[in-house]
């Protein structure tokens, strides 16, 4: 018998820039072509926030969309947790400028740095607040400028990332429906396959290492891990329920790349038609493709009450997380 979830989602939204950027506009900037791009990463646009805008901005429209949703106002939230490695500054926390945009008075609000596992990290600390009963409701949001961190003239990393923002808002479960189950790990030993080196403590700006601001990647080595860790986290979170594949409605893994998605697809063997992309339109958004994914599928009919949900997602760090919600 399953437990009763303890909170639930109670509104979704999410938020993109303006500007597109083809794979076209890309074969004009690096030796790259369009079906390398779709063959590669299965990766069609992506997003692209104009210089100068931050996350804050994308974080509280998807914010703004997913208190609509809810039928709630900024009254209503005593919580903010925004997952960024791509925040405004170093500091305040972008979950302070969100609570700054949105005129949430009486909150606490700090981010998250785990990367792609951005979102379910910050679900699974909210959830955990609002258990210790001293929150009621919660802001949950993962919203990158990843464009900011991209080395433009590397082909290998810049057909991949694009820009956006995904909210939910969580509150006490009165049913069955809501988070059934996270697991959330990580595995510091390859901290250098997937990295940011620049502009830190360690490497602090100066005029001679400014290159070192941008996103390295083993790409091989992380498609390899990516799809065991994405798999495996999803059977821990069936395993912690005791509910199975079979019963799942449909699968988010985190949109980094088509080919890794559906390896991880067949490995769990899950039906493709059950399987949620938008790598093709958005890119690898990182912390806010999960939540920008959920708030699609339900804005579009493919997630209705009562559909069990499986999120699985990958990134730096490495860090991995999946959860299975209700909704
Ligand atoms: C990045 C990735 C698409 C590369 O695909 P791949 O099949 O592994 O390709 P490789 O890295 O082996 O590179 C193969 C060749 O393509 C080239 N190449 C890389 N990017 C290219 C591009 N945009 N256009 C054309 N050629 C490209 C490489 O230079 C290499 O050329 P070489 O053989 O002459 O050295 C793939 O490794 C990947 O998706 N990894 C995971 C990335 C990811 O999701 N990261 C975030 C996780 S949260």
């Amino acid at each position: 018998m399953q437990a009763k979830p303890h909170a639930k989602i109670l509104g979704t939204g999410r938020a993109v820039p303006e500007k597109i950027l083809s794979n076209a506009d890309l074969e004009k900037m690096v030796d790259t072509s369009d079906q390398w791009i779709i063959e590669r990463t299965g990766i069609r646009t992506r997003h692209i926030a104009e210089p100068g805008t931050g996350v804050a901005q994308l974080a509280a429209a998807a914010a703004r969309n997913a208190l609509d949703d809810a039928g709630l106002g900024p009254q209503d939230i005593d919580l903010i947790i925004v997952g960024t490695v791509s925040g405004d500054y170093k500091f305040p926390a972008t979950a302070c400028l969100v609570q700054q945009q949105l005129g949430i008075e009486q909150a606490a609000a700090f981010d998250v740095s785990a990367a792609c596992s951005g979102f379910l990290y910050s679900l699974r600390l909210g959830e955990s607040l609002l258990r210790s009963g001293d929150f009621r409701r919660a802001l949950i949001i993962g919203g990158e400028v990843l464009s900011s961190q991209v080395d433009w003239s590397d082909r290998n990393t810049c057909t991949l990332f694009g820009d956006g923002a995904g909210a939910a808002i969580i509150g006490p479960s009165q049913d069955e429906s809501g988070i059934l189950a996270l697991h959330l790990q990580s595995d510091g030993r390859h901290a250098g396959l997937l990295i940011n080196p620049g502009c830190g403590s360690a490497n602090p700006p100066r005029p001679d290492n400014l290159h070192l601001h941008a996103i390295r990647m083993e790409g091989r080595e992380v498609f390899r891990h990516a799809v065991a860790a994405m798999s495996d986290g999803l059977d821990r979170v069936l395993g912690k329920t005791g509910l199975r594949l079979e019963d799942i409605d449909l699968l988010i893994p985190h949109q980094a790349n088509l080919r890794i998605i559906q390896a991880v697809g067949k490995k769990v063997g899950m039906p493709e038609d059950r399987v949620y992309v938008n790598v093709d339109r958005f890119g690898n958004t990182s912390a806010a493709s999960i939540p920008m994914a959920i708030d699609e599928a339900r804005r579009s009919g493919r997630i209705a009450p009562g559909h069990l949900v499986a999120a699985v997602t990958f990134g730096a760090g490495f860090t991995w997380a999946a959860g299975l919600i209700r909704f």
